[in-house]
């Protein structure tokens, strides 16, 4: 009996995570897994009313769960930063989820920007640093508002931080068993501290631990580049915090946009949190129209990381058919021929069949 733990959050998050349960459950009443749901009201209302983004007594809650579902976060009437740093990176850096799994794989019947591109060749992993770097909160501003202003922001890196993601990706490269080959993402020709380390981390751990992995390097404007021009060069990409958040979302619009892109934050030891990585779409809010396969993935991700393959293999099944039913048109918010609901029973349908 797993214990799961579901922050709807705002804007479009609890509409889309209805649908990602929806999913889940049909799924796994097939497969026996069971599971019970807790809800937790966090997000933009709470802060509003309460001025509680995180209580540390709901953080220590949230250590007991085997995992964690979030919707989205982000509320036009609350300045940038404040739910995003006081509930989204800090259940991140609390709960030390370290890695941001963030799969690019374009399914068939889901259009792509990208001509002369399909399946075939859009199909990659990118591992995200998920607690370092620009996103470490170091700095502060000094002299704030006047012409001497001087404001620093950081890059925090550490070899063990670095390191264990790396190890990861090798890991997670090995599992995959597909073309082996591992590509560090970065910026060693101007970032010459923290990316030195990062790429002797990334040579020294390959060539002691896996052999049988390719190592390869791109600096991170190559890489938006390749990304474009030749996504099927990629396997799994690694890279650190800022670029991951730059280049995942890059990664979700070539596999159909951000309706369909979804991303683990892993603690492997601990406890992980699952999302779409879309964010909460406030004009779209209420109105049952956008895209629930980002949340129904994430909710696949989550039966995978928790090691219920045969739960994970039913809704990717279940999506894949809807995809390729010819019942979805197109996947952008307003245009999809069903709402968002109806996606929902469209895809629990086939993984509960
Ligand atoms: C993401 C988001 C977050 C990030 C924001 C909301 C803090 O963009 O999950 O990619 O930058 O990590
Ligand atoms: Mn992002």
């Amino acid at each position: 009996m797993y214990r799961i733990a579901v922050i709807p959050g705002d804007g479009i998050g609890p509409e889309v995570v209805n649908e990602g349960l929806k999913v889940l459950e049909a799924a796994a009443a097939k497969t026996g897994v069971s599971y019970d749901l807790e809800h937790y009201d966090l997000g933009g209302e709470r802060y509003l009313r309460s001025g509680e983004t995180l209580p540390d007594s709901v953080l220590e809650e949230l250590r007991g769960f085997d995992a964690i579902f979030l919707g989205a976060v982000g509320h036009p009437e609350i300045a940038p930063g404040i739910l995003e740093k006081g509930l989204l990176l800090r259940i991140r850096f609390e709960l030390d989820q370290y890695i941001n799994l963030r799969p690019v794989k374009l399914y068939p019947g889901v259009d792509t920007p990208l001509k002369d591109k399909g399946p075939e060749e859009i199909d990659f992993v990118i591992v995200r640093e998920n607690t370092e770097g620009l996103y470490s909160g170091m700095g502060g501003i000094q002299y704030k508002g006047t012409p001497a202003e001087v404001s620093t922001q950081i890059h925090m890196t550490t070899r063990f931080g670095s390191e264990r993601c790396i190890r990861y990706a090798f890991d997670f490269c090995r599992k995959r068993d597909r073309e082996k080959k591992l590509l560090l993402c970065a910026k060693t020709n101007v970032l010459t501290f923290v990316h030195d380390t990062w790429f002797r981390a990334f040579h020294e751990v390959g060539e002691a631990d896996y052999a049988d992995i390719e190592r390869d390097y791109a600096h991170v404007d190559a890489t938006t580049m390749w990304m474009v021009k030749n996504p099927e060069w990629f396997d799994v990409i690694v890279t650190e915090n800022m670029f991951g958040d730059i280049i995942t979302d890059l990664g979700a619009m070539i596999q159909g946009g951000l309706g369909v892109a979804a991303g683990g934050n892993i603690n492997p030891q601990g406890v992980s949190m699952f999302e779409p990585i879309g964010g909460s779409a406030p004009k779209y809010t209420g109105q049952n129209v956008v895209c629930p396969i980002a949340a129904i993935a994430a909710a696949q991700m989550m039966m995978e990381t928790l090691g219920e393959e045969a739960t994970a293999r039913r809704i990717e099944g279940g999506i894949e058919r809807a995809l390729a039913s010819g019942k979805l048109p197109s996947l952008a918010a307003g245009h999809m021929g069903l709402s968002t609901s109806e996606v929902g029973d469209l895809i629990a349908g086939y993984a509960g069949e």
